[in-house]
């Protein structure tokens, strides 16, 4: 049996002088290439810096952690076009293709989900012959208790989901052993390694929508109107909320509604969200393609039709109009950008852990 190739990262290093450490240890006796090691530690050199273990409510983390993986970096520029991306399955013996997971476009990805979690830098790397994929281990936690709009939808519209994001213990990198690159991420719960800390457990009800207005009139979850992602005087925010209303109006005339939202009615195992502005900002030049080619909508049984003429054009009408908004708003963004750069990613205070290597 091969041995898997085990880095142990210490604790306590500054971390930029963690990205050129050297492992605590590392076997070399395995059939791990070089390009897939050099992801793993980056990845995982990344994680700590910009992610690390926080209180699960500690919402000024959270937004470090979200600029500093929006930004590029070692695990944004090894996503593919379309990840996919969920938990591990229920079926300890179902493969990747037997799991259901959702596709998301990288930037999604990495702005509303990669976040949520914390880590201390270890990882594993493994060849899995059943998948003839390596998978990184990585050793993780879940942000529970931030508040409901800092999750891009209510995960606890069902429970089980809900309590496999709040213990989750890890995640798993699943990477492309002919690219090197990342194909799907999953979390779970079931990770070898203990919990990084004690979770304390949130209950939350759902209501039935995926967004909101809170009492303040704000459209929740904010997250998923670009909030703390693009200045709050980016003039197109308000028109992304608006125009992505009214294509949601013909997205549900259409049936769009019935099948991409989050709890997947129609059981989809590569599943795509429409459901908030930033899912549909991240689908929107396939959304377009697919309505004007008549792939989408489909009936019960996965048959394309076509929409009526004036639904198609509605509908086309109303995507153009959100893509158009999406593609200003970060024109606008890249601009302010220029003229004053983000203020530098705030020092990250590492506490002291000391491990052990194994
Ligand atoms: C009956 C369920 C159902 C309905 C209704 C439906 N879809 Fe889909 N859609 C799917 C499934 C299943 C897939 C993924 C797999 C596939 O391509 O077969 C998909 C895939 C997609 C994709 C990704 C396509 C790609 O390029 O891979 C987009 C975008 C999409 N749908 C948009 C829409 C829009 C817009 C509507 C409404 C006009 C719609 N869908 C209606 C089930 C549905």
């Amino acid at each position: 049996m091969k041995r898997p190739n085990t880095i142990r990262l210490a604790g306590l290093l500054a971390a930029a002088a963690l990205l050129t450490a050297a492992p605590a240890r590392a076997q070399q006796d395995t059939a791990v290439p070089a390009a897939v090691d050099a992801l793993a530690r980056a990845v995982a050199a990344e994680l700590l810096m910009k992610c690390p273990l926080a209180n699960a409510s500690d919402a000024a983390a959270f937004e470090t952690c979200r600029a500093g993986l929006y930004g590029g970096g070692a695990l944004r520029s090894h996503l593919p076009s379309f990840l996919l991306w969920g938990r591990q399955s229920g079926n300890v013996h179902a493969t990747l293709r037997q799991t259901n997971l959702t596709q998301f476009a990288p930037d999604v990805w990495t702005h509303l989900y990669a976040p949520l979690f914390m880590f201390n830098g270890n990882y594993k790397v493994e060849w899995v012959p059943q998948e003839k994929q390596f998978v990184v281990r990585l050793e993780a936690a879940f942000r529970n208790r931030l508040s409901p709009g800092q999750f891009p939808y209510p995960f606890w519209h069902e429970e089980s989901k809900w309590q496999t994001y709040q213990n989750a213990n890890g995640w798993l990198l699943w990477v492309n052993p002919k690219t090197a690159r990342i194909q799907a991420v999953q979390f779970t719960n079931r990770a070898e390694t203990p919990m990084l800390q004690a979770v304390v457990p949130v209950e939350h009800k759902f209501d039935g929508q995926w967004l909101w207005t809170d009492a303040g009139g704000r459209t929740q979850p904010a997250v998923t109107l670009f909030d703390g992602l693009y200045r709050a005087d980016n003039p197109y925010l308000r028109p992304l909320d608006r125009q992505y209303r009214d294509l949601a109006l013909q997205m549900r005339e259409a049936q769009c509604s019935s099948c991409h939202v989050p709890n997947n009615p129609d059981k989809s195992s590569r599943l795509v969200l429409l459901s908030t502005p930033a899912h549909a900002a991240g689908e929107i030049d396939r959304v377009i393609k697919a309505v004007r080619d008549d792939k989408m909508p489909m009936d019960e049984f996965r048959n394309s039709y076509a929409l009526s003429d004036e639904d198609k054009k509605w509908l086309l009408q109303s995507a153009e109009a959100f893509r158009d908004t999406v593609r200003a708003a970060k024109d606008w963004e890249a601009q302010a950008a220029r003229k004053a750069p983000p203020t530098a990613l705030r020092p990250v205070a590492l506490e002291k852990r000391v491990e052990v290597s194994q």
